[in-house]
């Protein structure tokens, strides 16, 4: 199978300290590729090294069969959008975007035929002569992505590129994005720290923790089937609940007492994960299915499109969260019945020390 990018070993320090310690990503071409993660984990680090901004202290970046570990980044078949546009103020939309043909001794001729042709795949056919400077948000970043796209790369890097727009336009560009990747068919990697962001538009996601690739796989397994408590907490799971197997395996007791059946049994697992939305909260009702929980709220909070309920089982036992079923929400205080289903009890391994 052809690549188009392969980063093997990647390790980079700064003043000693290890940003990256190692990290493997293979990025098939055509694919939207999202790397996620915390602040501070190693995701721009790695993306400068892939787009030769920075290099690395050991390990390849391989680029459609091409080591290019050692290239200047205007050597790479690469283009970076930086999170803060990086546009020049001074110059019109047309000459911001066909800059880097400039710098390469392309024709005005075919300069001209070239911006308008990547504006046009950004939606901004006509706005050439306008000073950047009085473009939207929204806008300027259209520009930098084609200014990214006009030289035709075989890769697009995205650095937080959506990070500086408000929430509405940013969900809007990411419907663009998602859009104008699957039109040009080209390679996007795509760098965020929000997971929301990265499971609309990958087709394939890497969580990195620390300097390290944690998982990485398809947006759906990700998310289902996370492969660590750092991952599962990353990725919002509501309930992550220590404890430890039953001789069955079928159950797993949580130290707050609690015993929850799971469809997949994982020996020497050391937590439950449950996401709160799969924890359902009904008012107490007589003849509830045996393996339902009860438990006393403690807590409501409304978040929109569901309600989370904090639900108190067991005496002094274990707080679980869940959402609370159609109607009228539960008040603090009340008794109710909690529903999870063995499906939704995914167990995880002990965190390394
Ligand atoms: N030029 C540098 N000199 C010193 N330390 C650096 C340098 N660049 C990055 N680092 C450090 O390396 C680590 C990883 O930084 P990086 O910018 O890759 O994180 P990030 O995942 O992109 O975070 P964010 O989500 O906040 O952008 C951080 O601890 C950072 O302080
Ligand atoms: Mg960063």
């Amino acid at each position: 199978m052809s690549f188009d990018l392969e980063a093997t070993g990647i390790r980079k320090a700064f003043a000693g300290v290890p940003a990256l310690g190692g990290v493997d990503l293979v990025v098939e071409k055509g694919s939207f590729y999202a790397l996620v993660g915390p602040s501070g984990c190693g995701k721009s680090t790695l993306l400068r090294i892939v787009g030769g901004h920075e290099s690395p202290d050991a390990g390849r970046v391989v680029i459609g069969g091409r080591d290019v570990t050692a290239d200047p980044p205007e050597q790479r078949p690469v283009h970076t959008v930086f999170q803060h546009y990086a546009l020049f103020p001074h110059l019109c939309v047309e000459d911001n975007v066909a800059f880097p043909l400039r710098m390469r001794g392309t024709g005005r001729r075919e300069r001209r035929a070239r911006a308008a042709e990547a504006l046009a795949m950004v939606r901004l056919d006509g706005y050439g002569r306008r000073p950047v400077a009085t473009l939207s948000g929204g806008e300027k970043q259209r520009v930098a992505l084609a200014r990214a796209l006009v030289p035709r790369p075989a890769i697009v890097l995205l650095d937080e590129p959506l990070g500086a727009l408000d929430l509405q336009l940013r969900r809007a560009m990411q419907d663009e994005l998602r859009d104008l990747q699957h039109r040009v068919g080209l390679t996007f990697l795509h760098v965020t720290h929000d997971q929301e962001e990265a499971f609309r538009l990958a087709d394939r996601v890497a969580v990195l923790h620390r300097g390290l690739v944690a998982q990485q796989g398809a947006p759906r397994d990700v998310y289902r089937r996370p492969a660590s408590r750092f991952v599962a907490a990353f990725l919002g799971v509501g309930n992550l609940l220590p404890g430890r197997p039953e001789p069955d395996g079928r159950r797993f007791r949580t130290e707050g007492g609690l015993v929850l059946e799971t469809a997949e049994p994982r020996p020497g697992a050391a937590f439950a994960a449950v996401r709160e939305e799969r924890v359902l909260v009904q008012p107490e009702r007589a003849g509830a299915p045996a393996g339902d929980l009860s438990g006393l709220v403690e807590d409501v909070v409304f978040l929109g499109a569901t309600t989370r309920v904090s639900v108190r089982v067991g005496g002094a036992g274990a707080l679980v969260q869940g959402v609370a079923a159609d109607g009228a929400p539960p008040a603090k205080g009340a008794r109710v019945t909690l529903h999870v289903d063995p499906e939704d009890v995914w167990l995880l391994p002990p965190e390394p020390a």
